[in-house]
């Protein structure tokens, strides 16, 4: 499934064996409907890796997201409260972060289940995406940082995955381009012009250093979207490992499989008594795909065997037909 790359991975691993202290894995995908999961009737994708879950488990059919947005539906599933209670759920527009200079992310006071676990003696980590801020007042203080809010390890998108982060896949920023670069672009190129041929014709007199200020005006707007064209991925777009950057612009290469194998090792990592639950949908429908062609290989084997025997039937009924004939007429 393309969407599952986003998942949002938590891995809780007891410490102890206590029977109250289960390990849990909790996903999290962005974009993925109620009605595209096999489980949940969709006849034309197949997840048969969450249809398994879902056979294993409780599938339940009422859920209700506290927003349609990534950061305050996360900031809501992280604390269990509304996302206005902590400030997450912004009035503009916008209402998620898009700049990872953003000086905001999710309070302090805020009690995550991270944090709830890890003082039950779970380690935690997550691994994905995480989407609620990242630094207070300078890049290095990760105030808001996973690390910051109960998880003992992080592995993925401090940020989130926008059009701008893949080359020649559009921008989100076209309407906001629009309105603070092409506007003021045109508005300028009219009025030089229209400066420039009321001069020719007499009626005023423009001093040149007005062509000049707004010829630098233009190329003050122009200098400024080439560095935000420019800029915007290596800054924004970056996959962190704990508090270090690891990859700096972000490869969307197998990066689903990346954060898929550092899931399972983390798991791994902390012995047998951690629950193992495949997370490549991708390869299991590569094997059922391989499985289903085998099956039908098989009964196009099986079929063509029958149509043989039918024929070897038909030949030898009418080798007896002969050979009666024959006696009939040597009779
Ligand atoms: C299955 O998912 C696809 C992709 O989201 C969607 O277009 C289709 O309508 C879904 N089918 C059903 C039966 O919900
Ligand atoms: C970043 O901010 C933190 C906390 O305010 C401060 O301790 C640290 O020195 C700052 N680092 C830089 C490079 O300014
Ligand atoms: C992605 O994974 C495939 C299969 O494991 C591999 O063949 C390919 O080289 C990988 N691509 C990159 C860029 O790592």
């Amino acid at each position: 499934m393309r969407t599952l790359w986003l998942l949002l991975l938590f891995i809780y691993e007891a410490q102890s064996h206590a029977v109250s202290t289960p390990n849990f894995v909790l996903l999290m995908a962005d974009d993925l409907g109620i009605g595209d999961p096999g489980c949940y009737g969709n006849k034309t994708l197949r997840t048969p890796n969450i249809d398994r879950l879902a056979r294993g488990g409780v599938k339940l059919t009422q859920h209700l997201a506290a927003s349609p947005l990534c950061t305050p539906s996360r900031a809501a599933f992280m604390t269990g409260r509304y996302p206005i209670r902590s400030g997450m759920a912004s009035r503009s527009q916008v209402g998620v972060f898009v700049f990872s200079a953003s000086s905001g992310g999710l309070p302090h006071s805020e009690i995550t289940f991270a944090k709830l676990l890890k003082n039950q003696g779970y380690a935690t980590a997550l691994i994905g995406k995480w989407h609620l801020g990242t630094s207070c007042h300078n890049r290095t203080d990760l105030c808001h940082h996973p690390l910051s809010h109960g998880f003992d390890y992080f592995h993925g998108l401090p940020m989130t995955n926008l059009r701008d982060c893949k080359p020649g896949e559009g921008s989100v920023f076209t309407r906001a381009l629009r309105l603070l670069v092409f506007v003021p672009l045109q508005v300028i190129a009219i009025t030089l012009l229209t400066l420039a041929v009321l001069m020719c014709l007499g009626f005023v007199q423009v001093p040149p250093c007005v062509f000049f200020c707004l010829f630098f005006l233009a190329a003050l707007v122009l200098g400024a979207l080439l560095c935000f064209l420019h800029y915007f991925r290596p800054l924004n777009c970056f996959l962190m490992r704990n508090r270090d950057i690891t990859q700096q612009p972000m490869s969307y290469d197998n990066l689903t499989q990346r954060l898929t194998a550092d899931a399972a090792q983390f798991i791994q990592r902390l012995g047998p008594k951690g629950a193992c639950i495949d997370l490549k949908e991708g390869d299991d429908e590569e094997e059922e795909d391989k499985k289903q062609k085998q099956k039908q290989k098989e009964k196009k084997k099986q079929k063509e065997k029958k149509q043989q025997k039918q024929k070897w039937k038909q030949k030898q009924k009418k080798q007896q037909k002969l050979k009666k004939q024959q006696k009939q007429k040597q009779k």
